[in-house]
Order: C-alpha cells, then sequence, then structure tokens
C-alpha cells in the first residue's frame, strides 16, 4: 500500500480571473488531503472517503465512470469526489501505462468539500502520487501537478487553471499565470478562516462567470482590474531587492495587502461569485479589525480568508451568523509527501 498527502490552499488574490490568464497567488495551508492506495489483482476500483461528508460513502466499480453502481449518499457528493478521483486514477494509469490497473482507494480529508479550500486539487494531487507510486512509477512534483491539472480541467469541462493543483503539489506560496506557474517567497501571513459549512460548485461558478463576460464585455475590465490587483500585491508579497516596496517594513507591506483582498473581494462579488454568508464573514473580519479579507476559490459559499495578527477576528468570526467553523491557517511549505 501507498499513502500520499497532499494540502489544502487559500487565495490570496486571484481566482477566477487566473482562468482566464491573469495571474494568482494561491498559498499552502497545512490542511491535508491523504490517499492511500493499493494496487488489486483486478481492474476494479474501490473507493472509501469517509471523511468527504459527515456521511460518508464506499463505493465500487469496474474500469469507468459509466460502470458505476448508484448508491445512497447525496448524488452531487459522489458526483464531486468520485469524478476526482476517477480522474486521477485515469492519469496514474496512462503515467504507469497500465490502463487496466485496479486499486482500492481510502480517502481521508481535513479540507472541507468544495469550500474554497482545495480540496479537490489536494484529493487529486495525492491520489496521482499515491496510485503512481503504487504501480512502481513516481513522478516529480511538478508532473504530478501537471496530470492534476489535466484531471480538474476534464471534471470541470476544460475550465480551470494550474493554480489549486501546482500550490497542492509544490505547498508555499506560488503565482500563476496560465503554463508559468513558480513558487514566491510570501511573509509569514497571520490568515484566519472563516467556513459557512456550505460549498460551492466550481464548474457552474466558472460557468457563470463565463457567461457574465459573454453578456458584459465589460466584465473581461473586472477580470483584468483582479490581474492590476496580483502584479500589485505580489511586490508586496515578495519585492524585488530593487522595489521601492522592499523598504516598507513587513507589517505595513501585510496590511497592504489586506486592502488588496478587500478591493478583490468586491471584484468577484460584483461578478457574482460571493454569497450573503461569505460577506457576512468578510464583514465581521473587517469590523474587527483585519488588514483585509475576501473569499477564497471558487465561491458561491464555503471559507473566507482574512489577514489579521490579533486574535479579534477569530473571535469575532465565531459569533458571526452564518459562520459554522473560524480557525487559523498555517502557511505549509510543504506540497504533496509519501506517508508511507
Ligand atoms: C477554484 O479553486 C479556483 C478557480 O479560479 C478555478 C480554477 O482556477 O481552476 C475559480
Amino acid at each position: 500500500m501507498t499513502v500520499s498527502s497532499a494540502p489544502g490552499k487559500v487565495y490570496i488574490f486571484g481566482e477566477h480571473a487566473v482562468v482566464y490568464g491573469e495571474p494568482a497567488i494561491p498559498c499552502a495551508i497545512e490542511r491535508r488531503a491523504t490517499v492511500s492506495v493499493e494496487a488489486r489483482d483486478d481492474d476494479h476500483v474501490r473507493v472509501s472517503a469517509s471523511d468527504l461528508s459527515l456521511d460518508g460513502f464506499t463505493v465500487e466499480y469496474a474500469g469507468s465512470t459509466d460502470d458505476r453502481p448508484d448508491v445512497d449518499v447525496p448524488a452531487s457528493l459522489v458526483e464531486a469526489a468520485m469524478g476526482y478521483i476517477d480522474a486521477a486514477v485515469e492519469q496514474a494509469r496512462d503515467a504507469a501505462d497500465r490502463p487496466d490497473a485496479g486499486f482500492d482507494i481510502t480517502v481521508e480529508s481535513e479540507i472541507p468539500l468544495g469550500a474554497g479550500l482545495g480540496s479537490s486539487a489536494a484529493v487529486t494531487v495525492a491520489g496521482i502520487d499515491a496510485a503512481t507510486r503504487e504501480l512502481g512509477q513516481p513522478l516529480p512534483p511538478e508532473e504530478v501537478a501537471d496530470r492534476a491539472y489535466r484531471a480538474e480541467a476534464e471534471v470541470q469541462n476544460g475550465q480551470a487553471s494550474r493554480a489549486d493543483t501546482f500550490c497542492s503539489a509544490v505547498g508555499g506560496a506560488v503565482r500563476v499565470e496560465g503554463d508559468d506557474c513558480r513558487s514566491i517567497e510570501a511573509p509569514d501571513l497571520p490568515i484566519v478562516i472563516g467556513f459557512d459549512g456550505g460549498a460551492g460548485d466550481t464548474g457552474e461558478l466558472v460557468a457563470g462567470v463565463r457567461a457574465l463576460k459573454e453578456q458584459y464585455s465589460f466584465a473581461d475590465d473586472t477580470l483584468a482590474t483582479i490581474g492590476d490587483i496580483v502584479r500589485t500585491g505580489e511586490r508586496l508579497l515578495d519585492p524585488d531587492p530593487d522595489d521601492p516596496e522592499a523598504e516598507i517594513p513587513v507589517e505595513d507591506r501585510i496590511a497592504e495587502v489586506g486592502q488588496l483582498m478587500n478591493f478583490n473581494h468586491g471584484l468577484l462579488e460584483s461578478l457574482g461569485v460571493s454569497s450573503r454568508s461569505l460577506d457576512s464573514m468578510v464583514w465581521a473580519a473587517r469590523e474587527a479589525g483585519a488588514h483585509g479579507a475576501k473569499l477564497t476559490g471558487a465561491g458561491g459559499g464555503g471559507c473566507i480568508a482574512a489577514l489579521d495578527p490579533t486574535p479579534e477576528t477569530l473571535t469575532a468570526l465565531r459569533f458571526t451568523p452564518g459562520c459554522e467553523e473560524a480557525f487559523r491557517a498555517e502557511l505549509t511549505t510543504d506540497g504533496v509527501r509519501r506517508l508511507e
């Protein structure tokens, strides 16, 4: 058996616009998905995923998605999770040139599903890593990232960026613009997460932004402005020694990153991907004195990320109607890794 784990992430800036070639900066956080894979003698795939929802589920099927049996768990949950696991299995079979390889797969995750913390990328990345190792074909993290991107794009009807999967595979803070993916040095950001207990459907939300863009050409300006925010923000996070930003004390740079996160949230809201509970958590964080706050990931429900070095935002979020859970997110430089 092979066990691999991969981290979730928060977007400091740039989700949605990154799908249209603008840059984005996600950071990996110390909440991980762990996938155990054991090769089988036949071509069946058996998946147990007790942590992906409170109910949990176990499914066994042969070969492809079409052969899946009906199971007594919410269809949307099975579709979402199984779609990514299926696509990860196909990528591992392809990488190892073993189209008939069968697996027993167990998924455990500390990352809520569809909540903007990169659960699907972490499961896909850890799944490809574990399955390829199990088949004796380990891949470098960059190739795991590339295959996980292709798997996500397939599940999301071709509409995905490389940001989530690259961040989960290599860890740390990363900058992604089109096919150009690289690590950046970010200061230790005081990130607080608020979670409304809900989830958004990434495919639907990405399609909603596309529809808005097709209806109103000026939505392009909104996406381009998000790109400008990212370009300004990255000089605060990781200034070149020659940049004037390098002279600014790090606490002040972090405070300005928060201001830009507020700006970014407003634009995401205008693109229709926020929600009442996400907005009320953002406002609770701002009123508690956070440097700034924004939704993270696809939106529609799920999580916000705020920057606050004090305990105030954490306390305020815990008393905010609509917020189910609030916690501090430790950034991690550990990307995908083998555990056993
Ligand atoms: C989802 O976590 C982030 C989006 O930008 C989609 C993507 O980048 O694939 C909304």
